[in-house]
This record gives C-alpha cells, structure tokens and sequence, in this order.
C-alpha cells in the first residue's frame, strides 16, 4: 500500500499531464488509464524506490493480463514421451495455450493421434521418433524443431519407463541398463542436445520429469528410484551451470498418477492405491502437467534448480 501511495505522489508530483496518478488495481494492459511501463521507468528513475515499485507493477500488470498468463504464445516446445500420460497432457496443454509443440517418443501411433487431436482443436504439433537413450536422436529431435519452426524456446523431458520389480542385490544388470539408459542417460541426451542450442540463442526453459521415487526409497524400484535421484542431481547441476545464459531447469516429481499403465490395471488394484494416498486419489496427468506448464512459463522466470513435488501431499507420510 505504501508502494501505491508512494507511486501516485511520484506521477502526481513529475508528470501531472498524465492526469489523475492511477491506482495500483488500475494498472493494466489494453484500454483504460493504464500508464505505459516505460513511462513510468522514465518517471521514475530519478526517485528512490525505483525498483520496488516497478517491480511491484510488472507483477501485477501480468497478474492483471489474465488471458496471457501462462500464455506459451509464439513459443515453440518439445514434449519427449509426448505420446502418452503426463507427456500427452503436457504436449496438449502447451499447445493449447499457444505452443508450436514437438511430440517425441518411440510410440508412432500414440504420438500421431496426439499431434492429430492437438491439430483437430486448433492447435500446432508434429511428431517425430525419437528414442531418447540415443544422443544421435536427441540432437535430430533438437533440429527438427529448429527446422519445423526457426526457433526452440522450451523442453518438457517426460520420456521415462518404470522398472520390473526386484531387489537391489538380485536386479538382472538388463534391467539396470535399461532403466539407466532410458530415465537417466536419456534424460541427459535431451538436455545437452536443448542446452547446446539454448547457448546459440538467448536462454530457454527445461523441465525434466523425475519422482517422488527419486526422493525415498520405495520398495521394489532401485533402478528407477536411483535414476530418478540423478535427474534431479542433473536438475540441479543445469540450473547452476547455465544460469549466466539465461536457461532455466527445473523438475517436477510426480506422486501417483492414474496414466494409462495405472488405468489399465484391475480397478481393485486401483481402489487399493487410490487409497494409500493422503486424499484419497491419484493424480491425473493434466495436473501434473499444469506444474511443467508453469515451471516453464514466464511466470517462473526467477525459478530454476527446484525440484518441484506434486504429490497430493504423498510424500509427507510416514513410509509404511
Ligand atoms: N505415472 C506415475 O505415477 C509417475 C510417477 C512419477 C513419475 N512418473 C514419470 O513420468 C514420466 C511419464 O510417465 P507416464 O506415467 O506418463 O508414462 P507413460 O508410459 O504413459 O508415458 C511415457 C511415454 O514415454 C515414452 N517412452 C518410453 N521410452 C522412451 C524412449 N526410449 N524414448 C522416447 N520415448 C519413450 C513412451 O512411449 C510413452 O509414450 C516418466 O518419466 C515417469 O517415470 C510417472
């Protein structure tokens, strides 16, 4: 309030042809009173505070322009997994807020009919195979988008596959490199083949999908929990390397999600983990998918590094 207050003396006193000083509310794009934010700038660089209050207004006049917010308009993104589950819901939303978005995975016919129903809504996809445990891949599916579009903006990191139950001890050294080679070599692929081109331009945003079974340990998971850990390391090492270029990198880690593996199962099977969670539900993938949107959008251009739960609240149970 003393901001506002502070901000009608200083228009008041410097530039009364702007008329009455607006109030903080009425600082908003389009029409009305609103006062361009370069004018303002000019207004106040000769007053203290400049940055409080500018800062102040930015915030709000995004807060006010409700229609953009989280507005992926003129962006261009690439989905990996984007074929299915939480990678489908991310592709679809991106898309639906404004996104030119490419749908990578190794499942054609899923990948098809997502481009297909993100097209038939009105929205811009394509898909390309793309297997992520392959770098040569990773880096086609970085120009592809490139060549599509003339530009690449932000990357989803989805693809990852869940292991076949077993102990640490007694794990087949099969299921260790397949689970290492797809959820964390390939996670790394993707992001050196997005980062190398990011450097080319100015910056971009990364969200790499972990799990909150890279935060515990669960029973039955060591691979994929242990990969899932090195993504969020991965997460945070890009954070901290890349900052000074203007690259963001986050991950999400999701709690239990119903995606068509869980959907598929017997729906007593279903009942049973729908139960074990704090509310009583699993999540859906567009909710998760709403925490990448986010970490992506310009309304987290000061995030970078966190490792972002969205779990309904799962992780703060007591193991069983
Ligand atoms: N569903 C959950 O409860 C849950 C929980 C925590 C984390 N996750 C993570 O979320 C991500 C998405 O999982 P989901 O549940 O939506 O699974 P999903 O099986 O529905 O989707 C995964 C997609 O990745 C693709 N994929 C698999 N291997 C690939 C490869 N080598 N290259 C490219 N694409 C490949 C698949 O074809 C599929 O389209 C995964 O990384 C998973 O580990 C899921």
């Amino acid at each position: 309030m003393r901001t506002a207050q502070t901000l009608q003396r200083v228009v008041a006193q410097t530039r009364p042809e702007l008329g009455r000083a607006p109030q903080l509310h009425e600082c908003r794009q389009g029409k009305g009173d609103r006062i361009p934010i370069p004018e303002i700038a000019g207004i106040l660089e000769i007053r203290p505070h400049t940055s409080t209050v500018l800062g102040v207004l930015c915030a709000w006049n995004s807060f006010q322009r409700k229609g953009n917010f989280m507005s992926f308009d003129g962006k261009v993104a690439i989905v990996t997994g984007g074929a299915s589950g939480i990678g489908e819901a991310t592709a679809k939303l991106l898309a639906a807020r404004g996104a030119r978005v490419l749908v990578a995975d190794v499942s054609d016919a899923a990948g098809a009919r997502v481009v297909s129903d993100i097209e038939s809504s009105g929205g811009s996809a394509r898909y390309l195979h793309v297997d992520v445990s392959s770098r040569d891949d990773a880096r086609k599916m970085v120009h592809h988008a490139i060549e599509t579009w003339g530009d690449l903006h932000l990357a989803a990191n989805v693809a990852g596959i869940g292991q076949t139950p077993s102990r640490l001890h007694d794990m087949a050294e099969s299921t260790w490199d397949l689970i290492m080679n797809i959820d964390l070599k390939g996670m790394w692929h993707c992001m050196a083949a997005e980062i190398d081109y990011f450097l080319s331009r100015d910056g971009g945003a990364i969200v790499n999908v972990a799990s909150g079974a890279g935060m515990r340990a669960t029973v039955g998971q060591p691979a994929y929990g242990i990969a899932k850990a090195g993504v969020i390391q991965m997460t945070r090492q890009g954070a901290l390397e890349y900052a000074k270029d203007g690259i963001r990198v986050n991950s999400v880690a999701p709690g239990l999600i119903d995606t068509p593996a869980v959907k598929a199962l017997p729906d007593d099977v279903r009942a049973l983990y729908a139960a074990g969670q704090p509310g009583g539900r699993m999540g859906e993938p567009l909710e998760i998918a709403q925490t990448i949107a986010w970490l992506l959008s310009d309304e987290a251009s000061f995030v970078s590094g966190l490792n972002h739960l969205t779990d309904g609240g799962w992780f703060q149970m007591s193991p069983a």
